[in-house]
């Protein structure tokens, strides 16, 4: 394991390790270790962050190391025109291992390619969230005794929050039945759902009717609408408001359901429902910290532990990356990769009147020749 970018490229063996290293860490994740004595983490936040970023630095310092880093990125160089790479090649000197969150689609694995230390995904863009990903799986694991064959409803915006779509690939291996209920046009976009469905066997239902939906779950994983990624408020205002998790909807739920959020929350799930025992929201943030000292741990060889995992190598493709978020828009001297999309029915592709289509190695969307 030398980077953390993406959980679905671990197999699922592979999950179910970093699942078990989290577990052991659970009593530490209070009392502390001494484990990573001596080691540093950077931590370079160039979006907005409570939780993330606050329990890397919890994680990394009940591991007996310490940490170092921004959360604001217009009091350092990058103000002055600095690129990924260069701050990247600045911070490996100073640390030994980075987590970065950024706005752009990829940014992580684009900082993997210059960095001498091992580089965490905190959160690239709309794309993927895998710390995030780890700590909902090991919440699920904890409080529900599996992540087999699980009806898991996600709610929300589907479209520009990134913990949806990583939590419905890394479950993939364990066949979940995915539910997905989002306002219109916030719907997951469709290179997603066709890779969930055939290129991962994965069953995705669409409805608009939530309660129907929760009346049926396992976990009910709520998002809030990503508002810094509209384009226009107007937009916005829209679809504000349009959905809520209140009292109703969790009364009809299995009780050994589990309602879980990322958070922050904003009116997406009422305060009334704080206090129902389905509610784990709270205590999924507190497995933040085992979640992350595992990862760390891993990646610093403080534990002499393999995880299995996929290396996905991209082939050099004269194609401009369709997705105006993506690291290559604003990083112009990174190597253009892509992978081709193998999709089971290629009858698909044809009907479209496409030949083939190439999958961006950094944000994941397609392009078609
Ligand atoms: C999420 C994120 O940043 O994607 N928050 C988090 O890391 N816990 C969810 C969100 O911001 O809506």
């Amino acid at each position: 394991m030398k980077h953390f970018l993406d959980l679905s490229r671990f197999t699922k063996e592979g999950v179910k390790t970093l699942l078990e290293v989290a577990g052991e860490m659970v009593p530490h994740a209070r009392a502390g270790m001494d484990l990573g004595r001596g080691r540093i983490l950077a931590t370079l936040f160039y979006e907005p962050s409570t939780r993330t970023r606050l329990s890397f630095e919890a994680a990394m310092q009940r591991l007996g190391g310490s940490t170092l880093g921004f959360a604001d990125a217009r009091a350092t160089s990058v103000a002055k025109g600095e690129s990924l790479a260069d701050t990247i090649r600045t911070v490996d000197k100073y640390s030994d291992v980075i987590a970065i969150r950024h706005p752009a689609e990829g940014a992580a694995l684009a900082c993997s390619f210059y960095s001498q230390v091992p580089i965490i995904n905190a959160g690239d863009g709309g794309h993927l969230h895998p710390s995030q990903t780890f700590l909902d799986l090991l919440t699920i694991k904890t409080e529900l005794g599996h992540l087999d064959n699980l009806t898991v409803v996600l709610a929300g915006d589907l479209r520009y929050g990134r913990t949806a779509s990583s939590l419905a690939f890394a479950l993939a291996p364990f066949k979940p039945h995915l539910v997905c209920v989002a306002p219109e046009g916030l719907e997951f976009p469709p290179h997603v759902v066709r890779r969930l469905r055939h290129e991962l066997g994965t069953t995705v239902e669409e409805t608009a009717d939530l309660v129907a939906a929760a009346r049926g779950a396992d976990v009910l994983y709520v998002t809030r609408i990503q508002q810094e990624r509209f384009f226009s408020t107007d937009d916005y205002l829209k679809v504000k408001g349009s959905y809520v998790v209140d009292g109703h909807v969790v009364k009809g739920m299995p009780d050994h359901a589990l309602v879980l959020h990322p958070l922050p929350r904003v009116d997406e799930i009422a305060v009334e429902v704080d206090d129902d025992r389905r509610a784990r929201y709270f205590q999924q943030m507190f497995y933040g910290v085992p979640a992350r000292m595992a990862l760390i741990a891993l990646l610093l060889k403080l534990i002499p532990q393999a995880v299995p995992s996929r290396e996905v190598a991209g082939e050099e493709l004269n194609l401009t990356c369709p997705n105006p978020r993506c690291v290559t828009a604003s990083e112009k001297y990174l190597r253009k990769l892509y992978t081709p999309v193998l999709e089971k029915e290629t009858s698909l592709f044809a009907e479209l009147g496409e030949r083939k289509r190439y999958r961006c190695l950094y944000c994941d969307y397609e392009v078609a020749v």
